[in-house]
């Protein structure tokens, strides 16, 4: 029965309207008398990303085939003279002619940059032209579509790396859709963190399962840089347990707005003895033993240096004008490393600021 879906998924998919486009007659359709515009995709069959985005095209056309926009595909093995006119250097490649006579004007082309999910070609073809398909209003998706043909070149990107192996059919997966999708936004500006999914219907994968012994949908594994591989076994697929999930395996600190936890920068171990010697602040023997004791704990250096600044008798002063400068700083434009630092100090800073004085 399954099987029997997947056919007819396939077949139903295989009569979209995607119009094959050839040496000769590419300027009769791009340049069309109607000045309708056309998304064409420059291919090579060969090409593992352009077996990926097959289905996804496909989708494409299926949601354009009641407007103009014409969506087509020329595969450039067999149509060289074509693709060499535009200067294809890479497959897939889009391009969005706009529909004037003349294909060759650069201003009449405008190239699709993004990653290629659906809803980002949707956004570049709509927001290029003024056309109106009703549409459920949705951000483009931070999920990155993986299949076996780009694995593990994506995994190999020194990144840790989270995927959802899926299918269309599972209900549980359906259901986990919306947090997944959540869980990219969290970690979107995270250049260290992809969050993906290998939707199994719809691309090659088989090889992948069996790699890694999947037999249920959804599964959920995560790939570190260091090469661990780990499996989500929560019973709860809720964004706050995936988000917590990803935050302790690759050391990041993100609540489920994509903000920092109050908790980012804190080292417990410290916090603890920094309590201990709340009531001997003064007393200098106690808190060069501590410099000691904090500076053979990892990633101590902001608490070391506070430290310093209670036994030179600076604390009162630097730690209120810290924090200050701090979120002055915060007010400019910054990448959210620096976003991040900011909010770790600050963290540390309270603590100091809650314990000492
Ligand atoms: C394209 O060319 C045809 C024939 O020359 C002309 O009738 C039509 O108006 C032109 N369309 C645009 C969008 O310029
Ligand atoms: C990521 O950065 C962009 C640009 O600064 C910002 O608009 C967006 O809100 C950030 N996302 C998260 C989850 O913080
Ligand atoms: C953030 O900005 C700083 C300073 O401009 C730069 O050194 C750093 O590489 C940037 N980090 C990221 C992840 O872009």
């Amino acid at each position: 029965m399954r099987n029997l879906l997947i056919y007819c998924y396939l077949l139903v998919s295989s009569l979209a309207n995607v119009i094959q486009l050839t040496t000769k007659n590419f300027d009769s359709v791009v340049s069309n008398p109607d000045g309708n515009p056309t998304l064409v995709k420059f291919y090579a069959t060969w090409c593992g990303h352009c077996k990926t985005l097959a289905p996804i095209y496909e989708e494409i056309a299926q949601h354009y085939s009641e407007s103009d926009v014409q969506i087509a595909e020329i595969d450039c093995e067999s149509n060289r003279p074509i693709c060499s006119q535009f200067k294809i250097k890479g497959f897939p490649t889009m391009k969005l002619f706009l529909g004037n006579n003349d294909s060759d004007d650069a201003e009449n082309v405008v190239d699709f940059k993004s990653s290629r999910s659906k809803a980002n070609l949707i956004e570049f073809i709509d927001s290029n032209l003024e056309v109106s398909i009703p549409v459920v209003e949705s951000s483009p998706s931070k999920i990155v579509q993986i299949s076996e043909l780009d694995f593990d070149e994506i995994k190999s990107q020194d990144k840790d790396l989270y995927v959802v192996f899926t299918a269309n059919w599972c209900q549980h997966c359906l259901k986990l859709h919306p947090d997944w999708e959540d869980l990219a936004k969290v970690f979107e500006n995270d250049s260290n963190i992809i969050i993906g999914e290998v939707e199994t219907t719809s691309v090659p994968h088989k090889s992948l399962l069996s790699r890694y012994n999947i037999k249920s949908f959804p599964t959920i594994l995560g790939f570190l840089q260091n090469g661990d591989i780990l499996e989500y076994n929560f019973k709860e697929r809720d964004l706050s347990t995936l988000v917590k999930w990803v935050n302790s395996n690759s050391g990041l600190f993100r609540d489920i707005d994509g903000g920092i936890s109050s908790e980012a920068g804190l080292i417990p171990e410290i916090d603890k003895l920094l309590g201990e010697i709340q009531a001997y602040q003064d007393d200098h023997g106690l808190l060069h033993d501590l410099v000691n004791k904090v500076e053979k704990i990892e990633g101590s250096e902001y608490y070391k240096k506070l430290i310093n600044k209670i036994i030179n008798g600076e604390h009162q002063t630097y730690i209120p004008g810290e924090i200050d400068r701090l979120n002055k700083i915060l007010k400019n434009k910054l990448n959210q490393s620096q976003l991040d630092n900011i909010h770790k100090r600050l963290n540390v800073l309270k603590k100091f600021s809650s314990i000492i004085f």
